[in-house]
């Protein structure tokens, strides 16, 4: 008899090990981004009721919380929708474009080349900076490997769009982005941004890189609203 509940005791604590040791294992913790880093991507959009189908560009963001501002590079052959249709006077709709984030309160649509710019949005039309936590409520699902590098998984859980995955390295290097913002009945869209994991950088941006230019308007001629 005390034989059997000394094994019983021994039993119960090998499990309680068990639990808790492979408990700390699966405490991944989310990822949150430094207050300024700079990556560069590429982006890609597919859409089957559009022609054409996919847009594929390359683009860059430039992010300093401490600011706080930030500027989402979409370049040539971008499609993007902050800055198509803002009735800016432009020979090419479709060429180098930059989203300036200035103090959480506007939003400013940039075409470089063509020296024109004016502001977009703000916070009511959804216009703001990635939070540092975004990823505050991700759950790890599944992992996998972008150009041989082992990538950790990051569902969002469905708010804003039906799927929202993100891909980073253990040590907080992005990987990839995917959001497919319809799920009925079978996927019709998708949107990603595949990271160049070597051009990740922390640390400060350089400040003019993040200037508003002295042209851009204080509104766009038609200023961005979100869809419904
Ligand atoms: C850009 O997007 C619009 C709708 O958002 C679509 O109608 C159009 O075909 C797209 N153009 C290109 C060049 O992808
Ligand atoms: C638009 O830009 C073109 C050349 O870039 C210029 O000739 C034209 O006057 C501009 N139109 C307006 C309304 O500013
Ligand atoms: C993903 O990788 C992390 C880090 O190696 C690991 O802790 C986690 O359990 C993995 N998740 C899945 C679903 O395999
Ligand atoms: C993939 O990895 C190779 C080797 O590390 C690197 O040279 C290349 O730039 C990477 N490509 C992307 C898109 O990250």
């Amino acid at each position: 008899m005390e034989f059997i509940r000394r094994t019983a005791q021994a039993l119960l604590v090998t499990a309680w090990i068990v639990v808790t040791i492979s408990g700390a294992q699966s405490a991944l913790k989310t990822p949150v981004w430094p207050s300024s880093f700079s990556v560069r991507f590429h982006e890609k959009d597919l859409n089957i009721f559009h022609r054409p189908i996919t847009t594929e560009n390359d683009g860059a963001w430039y992010y300093d919380y401490s600011i706080p501002a930030a500027r989402h590079d979409h370049l040539q052959g971008q499609n993007n929708t902050y800055c198509q249709g803002r009735g800016l006077n432009l020979t090419d709709p479709h060429a180098d474009c930059s989203l300036l984030y200035v103090d959480n309160r506007d939003m400013y649509v940039h075409y470089p080349g063509e020296r024109q710019c004016c502001r977009a949005c703000g916070p009511d039309e959804g216009c703001t900076m990635m939070s540092q936590t975004n990823l505050a409520q991700a759950t790890n699902y599944n992992n996998e490997t972008f150009n041989g590098t082992a990538c950790v998984g990051w569902s969002i859980p469905p708010e804003k769009y039906p799927i929202d995955q993100w891909y980073m390295t253990e040590i907080g290097t992005p990987c990839y982005w995917e959001t497919i913002p319809i799920v009925h009945p079978f996927i019709v869209s998708s949107h990603s941004l595949t990271f160049d994991q070597h051009s990740y950088h922390v640390g400060p941006i350089p400040q003019d890189l993040l200037k508003v230019p002295s042209y851009c308007l204080n509104i766009c001629p038609n200023p961005y609203v979100p869809p419904h």
